[in-house]
Formats: structure tokens, C-alpha cells, sequence
């Protein structure tokens, strides 16, 4: 199923947020703080992940998508890179029996093209066996950009639809919406980064269009349940107008 934009409705930002995206910084910076190796970091950092998938399914979040290798991140020393590879590799073999058990339903969405068969063999049977679960869509973002995003979907929607190369003028959203590679998922309501900066990075640059963004110093080995309520009461605490008046918003909520 594809998704319209969320921002064509008024979602109900009282509640929790149906998906959450998060860019999960300063791993480096946790180890370095302890005279630990920057890898120490991202081995703590996957019992991070963990417990933030736990607390998401236990507050009703639908979909969490976590930003775990930037198309940017191969800039990276060699090393450390492939310590990320082995890590992404050992999580996916280790986790995928208790996520099947928690219907999870996980998916990898990026350029895959670049890691070897192996990690591409093993992300294929991971999401194929969690494939039927419903509680949560977990997604790892692995080699993604969100301007590798739109050019790839630019690209799939013009080799789907060749007709559209000559009438440039007509395509609209929503024709290259169903080619974006989280078009599975509705646009999130709740952006997450730790780690102190406040950037993007080139993630979800066309789907975080409308999203509320939230920002904290913590870094990513130390966020869990606690950081996550925090991050959820401010959310709470927003009003999202998407371009309309505060005085619109207020006479929709007041509709029956
Ligand atoms: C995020 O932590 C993990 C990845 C980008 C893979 P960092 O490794 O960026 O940690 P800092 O920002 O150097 O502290
Ligand atoms: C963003 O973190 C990417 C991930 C968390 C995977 P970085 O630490 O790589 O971001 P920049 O380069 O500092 O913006
Ligand atoms: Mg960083």
C-alpha cells in the first residue's frame, strides 16, 4: 500500500507518533568520553537500538526508522566501517528469531548494490521471514541518502512510466511518491537525533517534509525509554498546522 502525504490531513499529534524516524549520533563521541575505541561505541550503540525498539512497541509506535549508515559514511576509515558491516551482519543473525517473536516486521531500505552478497543474502532472508508480522516496521536505513532517494525513485518511475520523460510539466507527487524507498510507511510524525547536532545528514529529506524535529544532547549508546518519553512530551506538546492557521487546526480537533 502507498501512502499519501501526511500533510494533506491533520494527524493527531496528542497521541503518540505512529512513526518515529531517528538519526542515531554519537557513538564515537560515548566511546571517546570513557578512553574507549570509537567501535566500543557502536557495540553499545546496537544495545541502544534494542531497547528503543522494545519501547516503541510497548507505546504503540507502528513504524521506527533508524538512520544506521549514511551513503557519506564510506568517507569512514576502512576499519570502522567494517567493524559497522560485521555489526549490521551480527544483529541481523542474532535478532531476527526474537523480532519474529515480537511481529516485528523488519525492512532495509537503501542502496544495497554496494555491500557484498553475503550481507545482501542474509538482509533479503531477514526481511522475508519477518515479512507477515504487523505489531511494528522496524526499518534500517543501510547506505542511504535521501538524494540517492529521490534520484533512484526519479529513475524507477521514468522506467516504469517512460511516457512521463516528455511531459516533465505533468508529473505531480504523487506520481513519484509509490517510487520512494520507504513508500511502504506513512511520513514520520517524529524526528529524533541525538548526539547534539542539529542536521539532517541526508536522510528522509523528502518524507521529513512536515515532521516535528527534536534534538538532544544524549548520545546514542545512553538514549532508551527514558530519552524516548522525553523526546514524546514535546512531541505531545506541538501543533501541527501543515500551512493552516492555528484558529483552522483548533476548529478541526473540535469536529465531531
Ligand atoms: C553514529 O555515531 C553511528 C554512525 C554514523 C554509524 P558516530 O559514529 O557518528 O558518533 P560520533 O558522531 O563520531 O560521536
Ligand atoms: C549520520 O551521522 C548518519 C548516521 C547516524 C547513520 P553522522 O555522524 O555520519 O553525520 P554527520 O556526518 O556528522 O553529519
Ligand atoms: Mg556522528
Amino acid at each position: 500500500m502507498t501512502h499519501t502525504s501526511s500533510t494533506d490531513t491533520i494527524p493527531d499529534a496528542a497521541g503518540t507518533p505512529q512513526h518515529v524516524a531517528i538519526i542515531m549520533d554519537g557513538n564515537g563521541r560515548w566511546a571517546a568520553a570513557r578512553h574507549m575505541p570509537r567501535v566500543a561505541g557502536h557495540s553499545k550503540g546496537v544495545d541502544a537500538v534494542r531497547a528503543t525498539v522494545q519501547a516503541c512497541v510497548d507505546r504503540g509506535v507502528e513504524y521506527l526508522t533508524l538512520f544506521a549508515f549514511s551513503s557519506e559514511n564510506w568517507r569512514r576509515p576502512a576499519d570502522e566501517v567494517s567493524l559497522l558491516m560485521r555489526l549490521f551482519i551480527m544483529v541481523l543473525e542474532r535478532e531476527v528469531n526474537q523480532m519474529r517473536a515480537n511481529g516485528i516486521r523488519l525492512r532495509v531500505v537503501g542502496d544495497v548494490s554496494a555491500f557484498e552478497p553475503a550481507l545482501r543474502k542474509l538482509i533479503e532472508q531477514s526481511q522475508d521471514r519477518t515479512a507477515n508480522n504487523h505489531k511494528m516496521t522496524l526499518t534500517i536505513c543501510a547506505n542511504y541518502g535521501g538524494r540517492w532517494d529521490v534520484l533512484q525513485a526519479t529513475r524507477a518511475m521514468l522506467d516504469a512510466r517512460p511516457e512521463l520523460a516528455c511531459a516533465g510539466a505533468a508529473i505531480s507527487e504523487s506520481d513519484l511518491a509509490p517510487y520512494l524507498a520507504m513508500s511502504f510507511a506513512p511520513e514520520p510524525d517524529l524526528f529524533i537525533r541525538t548526539g547534539g547536532e542539529q542536521r539532517i545528514s541526508n536522510f528522509l529529506l523528502w518524507q521529513l517534509a512536515y515532521t516535528e524535529l527534536y534534538f538532544t544532547d544524549a548520545f546514542w549508546p545512553d538514549f532508551g525509554a527514558v530519552e524516548l518519553d522525553r523526546a514524546f512530551e514535546s512531541y505531545r506538546a506541538r501543533e501541527r498546522r501543515f500551512g493552516r492557521t492555528s484558529a483552522q487546526v483548533a476548529m478541526q480537533t473540535a469536529a465531531p
